[in-house]
């Protein structure tokens, strides 16, 4: 929304508009000023990926989709932040240990100098991604226990 400078307070209402402290607080009415940043995404299921356009579409932010292989994912600039939701393997009961590793591979020889942010169920799965990569939270997906990682660029 930031990127389209697109106000966050456009069709919703927060629930601590309304709390006393903030008094006479009202939401700003001139939207931030658009950070003409491209924006990217891709999945290798094409199911998947009419799923994100779809809201995408619903939430209104335009989005270049890509039908790809996370093997085959490129940067689309120099620097910038990658966010990754990969499977965790729970549902399905597969060995989700190659997805993260293909992962891993392509943030460390292409994703120079950008920032990643990704969820992974496990912390031996995140450092299959990068070494480095340290957890920020943990939180229930859908009732199942992930961490959100990050990776300093
Ligand atoms: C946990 S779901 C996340 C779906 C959606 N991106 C979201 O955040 O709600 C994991 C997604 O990873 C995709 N995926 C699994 N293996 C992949 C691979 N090797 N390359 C690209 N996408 C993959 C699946 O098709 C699935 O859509």
């Amino acid at each position: 929304m930031l990127a389209q400078g697109r106000s966050p307070f456009v069709g919703r209402s927060l629930a601590c508009a309304t709390w006393p402290a903030l008094g006479r607080w009202r939401p700003p009415s001139t939207p931030p000023r658009p950070l003409d940043l491209p924006l990217v995404g891709s999945d290798h299921e094409p199911r998947a990926l009419d799923a994100a356009r779809e809201q995408a579409r619903a939430a209104g932010v335009t989005i270049d989709w890509k039908l790809k292989d996370v093997a085959d994912i490129h940067p689309p600039a120099q620097s910038g932040l990658l966010v990754a939701n990969p499977p965790y393997g729970h549902r399905l009961g597969q060995d989700v240990r190659g997805v993260y590793d293909a992962f891993g591979f392509s943030l460390r020889e292409r994703f120079v100098g950008w920032r990643a942010l990704f969820l992974a169920p496990a912390e031996d799965l995140a450092r299959r991604v990068h070494r480095d990569a340290h957890c920020l939270t943990i939180f229930s997906n859908g009732g199942l226990r992930v961490g959100l990682f990050a990776v300093e660029g």
